[in-house]
């Protein structure tokens, strides 16, 4: 039986967070950022391991304690200059690992995404496991979408019909994911699903929600750390 491994891709900077400290260590909710998206796949008993990617330079992970993690976490420093480079590098060591299959589903999910709830992991894998590609959660685009001129002008409306937004995770066979991601250029795609695209594949889109969005700039802290503390009350 092929397996679920969860993969964190963590090595970037956080560019338009506009902080020093990555964006993954900044403070949520009383942990650092990534601490919310690791407990969520390291409690589902669903997942068997979960590897997280870092920076080769970074010097922040080890601040932290993260003991109740330590059973399924193994912890990788092989970033690379891109995400597709990060997620490449850890699926290479991923297959280093002898426990590891190469028809084991890879869970690939951004550190920046600490909303993911047990219950969109459980749909994810509920609908994927016997699918032939894989895919991944995403939600309908919901606002109506304006192409812009180089002077931010309106050129045209375009149809939001069809559209949808991806999110993560997005999973995929070990093998198959190492493959496509080999053989695209890594500074040309900003998810996985693109590169199985690219080999002539279409992944499924499973329905999420827009509470699983990725904290990019300040102002998203805001309301992740509010959506987090909401749960933690219930
Ligand atoms: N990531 C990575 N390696 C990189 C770039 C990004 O592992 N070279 C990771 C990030 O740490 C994050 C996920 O990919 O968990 C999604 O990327 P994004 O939200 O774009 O984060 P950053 O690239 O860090 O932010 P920015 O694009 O604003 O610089
Ligand atoms: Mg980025």
């Amino acid at each position: 039986m092929a397996r679920f491994i969860a993969l964190i891709p963590a090595a970037g900077s956080g560019s338009r967070m506009n902080n020093q400290l990555p964006k993954q260590y900044l403070s949520l909710a009383g942990k650092p950022m990534i601490y919310h998206a690791l407990h969520t796949l390291c409690s589902s008993s669903r997942i068997f391991k979960v590897f997280v990617i870092l920076a080769p330079d970074d010097n922040e992970w080890g601040h932290y304690d993260w003991p109740s993690f330590s059973d399924k976490l193994a912890v990788r420093y092989c970033g690379g200059a891109t995400r597709a480079d990060s997620v490449l590098n850890g699926l290479k060591s991923m297959q280093a690992d002898a426990s590891i299959r190469h028809d084991d589903w890879v869970l690939v999910h951004d550190a920046a995404r600490p909303c993911l709830t047990i219950s969109q992991l459980d749909q994810l894998i509920d609908v994927l496991a016997v699918d032939e590609v894989g895919g991944l959660l995403a939600i309908p685009v919901a606002d109506t979408l304006k192409r812009a001129d180089p002077n931010q002008r309106v050129m045209c409306t375009e149809s939001r019909n069809g559209l949808w937004q991806a999110q993560t995770p997005q999973m995929f066979r070990l093998g198959l994911l190492m493959d496509a991601l080999g053989k695209v250029d890594s500074t040309t795609i900003t998810d996985d699903a693109s590169a199985i695209e690219a080999l002539g594949l279409r992944p499924r889109l499973v329905l999420s929600d827009a509470y699983n969005f990725k904290v990019t700039y300040p102002q998203d802290l805001a309301l992740a750390e509010l959506i987090l503390q909401k749960r933690e009350t219930k």
